[in-house]
């Protein structure tokens, strides 16, 4: 077999690099266009003797490229790898790599632009690189879709010293990630050296304990102390350190609330002058920086000018995220100043609302004198006169980034249900370390679309980019760090870089092997769910069956049973998918090579007269949690407590109003179904529920009908079965209305239906 055919096999068995030294440059994010030669099965042998000429502009690149090829050994032959300047683009980050027998051309518009280059270059490596890396003549093209793409990294609720902040940073670098968001100030500790106020770092960023458990489940506090800062000197160190990885450095202040550490500092910046602590705890506390006084906006001043003289960023993150107003209520200084600046409060906007927005402009003032521009996180919005540089980051969802862009601001996506890496990536939770909750999943990473429902072409261009967040109340290691990013960040260097026509999750999955090959050559811890199996269902109304098919991971198995027992060595290999159309219970896990048995995954099938039924909905789902959208309430497949599993069907607002026609007219007397309660997270209780049947799939009468009192605060989450019954009558279709309590509280209500059943 030649070369060209060899490498082509290899694509299609597994996407996997396992033919000896041959490079794939289908690497992790994927690139544009790779255009193999189909005249010749040529390489190029690259190996740590590999001549590397570079102009002076691109010395510090061909550094890293001498430092990646060390990995090697020799190529004993001769040929270079050239980096050159001046590729023309329309995209500063576009590179070009033409790979001749001779010769390697790495042409970027930007040292950028080669600099991603040279990451697709040793992303391209097999796994094994004790041979010199055979690179098949070809042309690689690429540029990124966004030119913001984010991470960022909470250092104040664990505390991340220099080293491991850099290593960080590799770790983007390593993902084409060029943005990082650094969360230096909060409630648990104040990490930048501020020289107007040593306080700040004297007293405020040091905290006794850190509490025990997940927050709410208990009030009992550790006696290991966390501290910790970076001295100015440091903070130079790692921008620069930063810069030549093609990364910006973006800081965050945030004002006005998450500042107990600024005053346990200086507590004459408070409503109530203290006495206050820097907190061991997550919340629950009701005390920020007073606006009212004019010492206050001094130090906002201050900070902000001390921090952008540091950083040379245009940017500026001051936060501006859950500020409780109590303080501000009662606080003479605060409503003087309210006064003094005519502010009156309205239907949308209190008055003490408004004066975040006093504040949120004054900041903006300061960063705009320095020639910079604010981010703040959606909050902000919440005021209508922000100022239109003010940039969103829309974590509570998508709305802040349709709100946002609707009021012309540019927005960086980061929706909590996507891009927050700190919540779980597995649904078995007794698995994991301890989160803060969530279930964001590789897959769900991948699945993310910044320009999403809502937004015109107009709105689209102020989508920046987005971004995944790491907050660390549950992080307390780095290489607990590195679990919680990867290979999310992998997932999401795809939705940053790639255009959504190229995006495909099995091929995604297909790739990975090499990247994970780096992450072993760097000594980086990773998560290994997306080495198990995940079982995919697709009802199928045609044949009246579910189709089931499961992921293989690249040089994996993955075996099954049907009837509930743990699949072995010796249970059925999941070759291609299967139709079911009978109660059972699914079960299947991966079984690696090296004979470990990934996670086992199980699903129980329920097949009743509405199952595989046609079902209409009155109301769409709400885009982030459609997941299968109304099929998936007639898939014979029952959501469990997770409402983010991917059984439920999330509406906003909306009833689920499901009009279900039978596959063949059946005698019913009893309709049920699930609804999901979360409460900290937003999934809400039912209100009513209303069954209506059809004998001739036109007409429908009412059959029966089920309150559901006032929702109880004290009522637990989890998944809720509702059943309803009346008498036996044959139907040819089912109508079922199922409409939401009112919501309340900072957080959307959503309402989550799963199943409905009937016989
Ligand atoms: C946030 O997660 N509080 C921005
Ligand atoms: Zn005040």
């Amino acid at each position: 077999m030649n070369l060209r055919l060899l490498i082509a096999s290899a694509i299609l068995t597994a996407g996997l690099n396992v033919n000896g030294a041959i490079a794939d440059y289908r690497v992790v994010p994927l690139p544009q266009s790779i255009n193999l030669s189909p005249e010749t099965s040529d390489c190029f042998v690259l190996g740590n003797d590999t001549k590397i000429t570079t102009p002076k502009a691109l010395n510090s690149e061909g550094e890293f490229l001498r430092t990646y090829i060390s990995a090697l050994p020799a190529a004993g032959k001769k040929g270079e790898v050239e980096l050159k300047l001046g590729l023309r683009s329309d995209n500063p980050e576009a590179y070009r790599i033409t790979v001749t027998p001779k010769k390697i051309l790495v042409e970027g518009a930007s040292a950028a632009g080669v600099f991603y280059g040279l990451q697709t270059l040793r992303k391209s490596w097999p796994v094994d690189i004790s041979e010199p890396v055979e690179m098949p003549v070809g042309v690689i093209s690429d540029s990124p879709r966004f030119g913001y793409r984010g991470a960022h990294l909470d250092v104040v609720r664990h505390f991340f010293d220099v080293n491991e902040v850099k290593t960080f940073i590799d770790m983007m670098a390593l993902h084409n990630i060029n943005k990082f968001h650094w969360h230096l100030t909060d409630d648990q500790g104040w990490r930048i050296e501020i020289k107007k106020y040593p306080r700040l770092t004297e007293v405020g960023s040091k905290r006794p304990g850190t509490l025990i458990g997940r927050y709410g489940a208990g009030t009992e506090i550790d006696s290991i102390p966390v501290e910790g800062f970076y001295t100015q000197d440091q903070i130079r160190d790692i921008i620069d350190y930063a810069a030549k990885r093609h990364v910006e450095v973006i800081p965050e202040i945030d004002l006005p609330s998450h500042m107990m550490a600024a005053l346990a500092s200086y507590p004459e910046l408070g409503c109530t002058g203290g006495p206050y602590e820097v907190l061991c705890t997550w919340a629950g506390y009701k005390d920020v920086l007073c606006p009212g006084k004019d010492k206050t906006m001094e130090f906002i001043r201050d900070v902000l000018t001390e921090t952008m003289e540091l950083f040379p960023s245009k940017f500026i993150h001051i936060g501006g995220d859950e500020c409780p107003k109590d303080r501000w209520k009662e606080c003479p200084d605060c409503q003087a100043r309210i006064a003094e600046l005519g502010i009156v409060a309205t239907d949308e906007a209190s008055a003490e609302t408004q004066l975040q927005g006093y504040v949120t402009r004054f900041a903006a003032d300061v960063a705009r004198k320095h020639g910079k521009s604010v981010i703040g996180w959606d909050e902000i919005l919440e005021c209508e006169d922000i100022p239109q540089d003010a940039v969103v980051m829309s974590w509570r969802g998508i709305d802040g980034a349709v709100q946002g862009t609707a009021r012309g601001h540019r927005v960086i996506q980061v929706p909590n249900d996507y891009l927050y890496f700190d919540y779980y990536q597995s649904d078995n939770m007794n698995r994991e370390p301890l989160a803060i909750g969530g279930f964001v999943p590789v897959e769900r990473v991948y699945s993310f679309e910044p320009f999403t429902d809502g937004m015109t072409d107009d709105q689209k261009k102020l989508v920046m980019g987005p971004q995944a967040n790491l907050w660390t109340e549950y992080v307390p290691t780095f290489s607990h760090l590195q679990y919680m990013e990867l290979p999310r960040m992998a997932a999401l260097a795809e939705v940053q870089w790639i255009q959504p026509e190229q995006k495909d999750y099995h091929d995604f999955k297909c790739r990975m092997p090499g990247l994970i090959a780096n992450y072993e050559r760097e000594g980086y811890n990773y998560a290994r769910h997306i080495m198990d199996t995940d079982i995919n269902y697709r009802a199928n109304r045609d044949s009246g069956a579910l189709d089931v098919s499961a992921s293989v991971y690249p040089g994996s198995t993955v075996r099954y049973t049907l009837d509930g027992s743990v699949p072995d060595e010796t249970s059925p290999i999941y070759l291609n998918p299967i139709s079911l159309n009978r109660d059972c219970v699914i079960t299947a896990a991966a079984f690696a090579p090296d004979g470990s048995v990934g996670t086992v995954v199980s699903d129980t099938l329920v097949v009743t007269a509405s199952t595989f039924g046609d079902i209409k909905l009155g109301c769409e789902p709400y885009s982030p949690f459609a997941f299968g959208g109304a099929d998936a309430l007639v898939d014979g497949l029952v959501g469990n407590d997770n409402f983010r599993s991917g059984r439920w069907v999330g509406f906003l607002g909306d009833p689920c109003d499901a009009t279900i026609t039978f596959r063949k007219p059946s005698e019913v007397s009893h309709v049920s179904f699930k609804t999901c309660l979360v409460w900290p997270e937003g999934a809400l209780e039912f209100r009513k529920a209303e069954v209506y049947g059809s004998e001739d799939g036109v007409n429908f009468n009412l059959l029966a009908t089920l309150d559901n009192p006032e929702q109880d605060p004290e009522q637990g989450n989890g998944a809720y079965l509702h059943n309803i019954e009346f008498e036996p009558v044959t139907l040819q279709a089912m109508r079922v209305v199922i409409t939401p309590c009112e919501p309340s509280g900072m957080w959307k209500r959503i309402l989550f239906v799963d199943e409905i059943s009937a016989n």
